[in-house]
């Protein structure tokens, strides 16, 4: 017999007219192999329809199902209930705008944050559709490659200390973009000109570094040697400009 797990979700709807705040209890009995997606889908299904969650891939991939998971942000898909206290908490991610109940709108978030970074290959090269690919090292193709296995997912973000004092700090997930580009030998940005983006309070430089971010991030990027490179190489740009001004 499995256990009977019990829920503690918080609800609130901000286009619902009237609506509070608040936590609301449920019961559901666990079966084996149950993902946190799983429950909540038999929850709206059996119990509640008003419930708000998203979920897209149930595959670890589309980064939808991120949610605050007694008191950690995880996915939901991703999170089994048998690794879980028998009583869940679940609230939605904070730092991004919540849609309802445990729902958050992290894209208008990405899609800012990226465009304040200027999170696209910079280059004067004229694209010639008849040329041969450029080819590019196999080691630095994988550098890039690990980089780009970010899935969006906001935990990092939420997790992160500095992100939920200040709203215009960039985060390590949109630092960690930064590097992906800083590694790829088609952009031709200078230091310069990164640390004209990064290399401030809202940067790499208001990371305090107690690395939140990599601890909860659900698909294991190297957040932690992203920071130290970045940190190393603004620091050396920043040092370079106070000795160029003397
Ligand atoms: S190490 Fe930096 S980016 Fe990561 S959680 Fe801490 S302050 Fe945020
Ligand atoms: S770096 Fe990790 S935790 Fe942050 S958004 Fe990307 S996948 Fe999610
Ligand atoms: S549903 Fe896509 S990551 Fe969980």
């Amino acid at each position: 017999m499995g256990r009977q797990l019990k829920f503690e979700i918080f609800r609130y709807n901000p286009e619902k007219e009237g609506d509070v705040p608040r936590m609301q209890e449920y019961t559901l009995d666990e079966t084996p192999n149950m993902t946190l997606f799983i429950a909540l889908n038999r929850l709206r299904e059996e119990q509640d329809p008003s419930l708000i969650f998203d979920f897209c891939c149930r595959a670890g991939i589309c980064g939808a199902c991120a949610m605050v998971i007694n008191g950690r942000p995880g996915l939901a898909c991703q999170t089994k209930t048998k690794d879980q206290p028998g009583h869940l908490i679940l609230h939605p991610l904070p730092v991004f705008k919540l849609v309802g109940d445990l729902s958050v709108d992290t894209g208008v978030w990405f899609r800012e944050m990226y465009a304040k970074t200027e999170s696209w290959v910079h280059t004067n090269k004229v694209f010639d559709p008849t040329q041969e690919e450029e080819r590019m090292d196999n080691e630095v193709a994988e550098q890039i490659y690990e980089l780009e296995r970010c899935i969006e997912c906001g935990c990092c973000i939420s997790a992160c200390g500095t992100a939920r004092l200040r709203d215009d700090f960039m985060g390590a997930a949109a630092l960690n973009r930064i590097a992906r580009f800083v590694v790829d030998p088609r952009d031709q940005r200078t230091d310069e000109q990164y640390f004209e983006v990064i290399g401030n309070d809202n940067g790499i430089f208001g990371c305090m570094g107690l690395l939140a971010c990599e601890d909860v991030c659900p698909k294991g990027l190297p957040l932690q040697n992203q920071l130290g490179f970045l940190r190393r190489k603004m620091g050396i740009t920043a040092m370079k400009n106070i000795f160029r001004k003397k």
